[in-house]
């Protein structure tokens, strides 16, 4: 498995993938818009297959942002949400940043695990945050002079 740059062929497998991963989308055009705002945007493939995705940015000086992280349903567990997300926070970490920021679906028991994993902690939830009425935990990585803390 690699991961690399997304690049705009990529834009209708990551859509399929986002589809069979959220109940809301974000849309094709969004994708593109946001690639094209120069966004951190990663793919996992496996024998030149997408398999998964993250999406990440720098939202204001000292903290970076997870916007999406998704993996094909045929391969999860094993092993690319966590290589997407290492090599997110790894190119994040270049830059001298104090947290990393992400919001889950509150029910979205799977992903909150997953990011425990990393050692992302609860910060708060958000009620309502999503349009079906949602809430969302938002769950942050402390970091020590840009790097993940041992913590
Ligand atoms: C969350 C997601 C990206 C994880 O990707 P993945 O490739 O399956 O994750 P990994 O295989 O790297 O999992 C690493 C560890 O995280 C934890 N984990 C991952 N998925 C989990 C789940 N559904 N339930 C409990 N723990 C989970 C486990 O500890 C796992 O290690 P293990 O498989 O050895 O037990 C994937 O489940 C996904 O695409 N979900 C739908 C989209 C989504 O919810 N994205 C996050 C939105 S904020």
């Amino acid at each position: 498995m690699i991961i690399r740059k997304f690049c705009p062929t990529d834009l209708k497998r990551v859509f399929e993938i986002e589809n069979m991963s959220f109940d809301q989308s974000y849309g094709i055009k969004m994708f593109q818009q946001l690639y094209e705002m120069g966004i951190g945007f990663l793919v996992a493939e496996e024998d030149s297959y997408v398999i998964g995705y993250v999406m990440f940015w720098i939202k204001y000086e000292s903290c970076g942002h997870i916007i999406s992280i998704a993996v094909d349903k045929d391969y999860r567990r094993l092993g690319a949400g966590t290589k997407l997300l290492i090599k997110a926070i790894s190119v994040l970490s270049l830059i001298n940043l104090d947290t990393i920021y992400l919001e889950v679906n509150e029910n979205n028991d799977g992903a909150i695990e997953f990011y425990k994993t990393f050692n992302f902690k609860v910060d708060r939830t958000v009620p309502n945050y999503y349009t079906n009425g949602d809430g969302a935990i938002v769950m942050y990585l402390p970091l020590r002079n840009g790097k993940v803390s041992s913590d």
